[in-house]
């Protein structure tokens, strides 16, 4: 069974379609790509698909029909989103954020256990745990929207442009956490990122939006050797 199924999803603003019949599939622990020019509606497609933006079609986490449910229940049920420009609570402190992370969770040693973890992960986040969220690098923010969204120890991970502002190294190693999130933890992973090397290296499929519609899918090792693909987001002329 697949982690998330997205049927015939389509959504736009002020009643201006934007995105069109987006069908997409992630699998438990699979990483899948969501690739497109800038304005291609991948940002849309994650909001629509996380519940904060209306949006027609039919959704399923785990098999449950969450397609009229709302966007914090979506988060409670297992479906986490980090969106375009992180959304950490810059107000907050870090640990704070984390806590705000797990509010629909009900255990108060869970909620513990987690932090921990995350203190583990990233200890630089430890470090840091009194600093205000609007304080920290942008890689450190990252690193805390991420560890946030996983309070919930969600099935299905949404993330909107990780990587962006972030040194290569950062995005490195970020991208070796996304990893290991799938594989570790069995948590299904949908990326869009800009960065279309590093995310065919770790996806095992891929789609790419044109103009709110799904133009092409495929494995990561296809869509790699795809020449439009290289040309449009790999920077390699045919
Ligand atoms: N709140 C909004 N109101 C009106 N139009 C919007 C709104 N947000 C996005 N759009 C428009 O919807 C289209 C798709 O935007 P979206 O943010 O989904 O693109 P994207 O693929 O994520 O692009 P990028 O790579 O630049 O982040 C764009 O033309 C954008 O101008
Ligand atoms: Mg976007």
């Amino acid at each position: 069974m697949n982690a998330l199924e997205i049927h015939g999803l389509s959504a736009g603003y002020g009643g201006q379609p934007i995105v069109r019949d987006i069908r997409l599939t992630v699998g438990t622990g699979e990483i899948v790509a969501l690739l497109g020019a800038n304005g291609a509606g991948k940002t849309t497609t994650l909001r629509a698909a996380s519940g904060v933006l209306r949006h027609s079609g039919k959704l399923h986490l785990d098999g449950q029909d969450i397609s009229g449910v709302s966007a914090a229940r979506r988060v409670a049920l297992g479906l986490a989103h980090v969106p375009q420009g992180r959304g950490t609570f810059v107000d907050f402190s870090v640990e704070e954020n984390l806590r705000l992370g797990a509010y629909s969770v009900t255990s108060a040693q869970r909620i513990q256990d987690d932090t921990a973890y995350w203190f583990g992960v990233f200890p630089r986040l430890k470090e840091r745990r009194a600093q205000l969220a609007g304080s920290l690098s942008g890689g450190e923010q990252q690193m805390l929207a991420i560890a946030r969204a996983m309070m919930t120890r969600p099935k299905v991970l949404m993330c909107d442009e990780p990587s962006l502002g972030l040194a290569p190294a950062v995005t490195a190693d970020l991208f070796v956490l996304l990893r290991d999130l799938a594989a570790d933890r069995g948590t299904g992973i949908l990326i869009v990122e800009q960065n279309a090397h590093l995310t065919l290296e770790i996806a095992a499929r891929a789609y790419v939006l044109e103009h709110g519609e799904i133009a092409i899918e495929g494995s990561a090792a296809t869509l790699s050797r795809n020449s439009e693909i290289q040309r449009a987001y790999l920077g390699i002329e045919a």
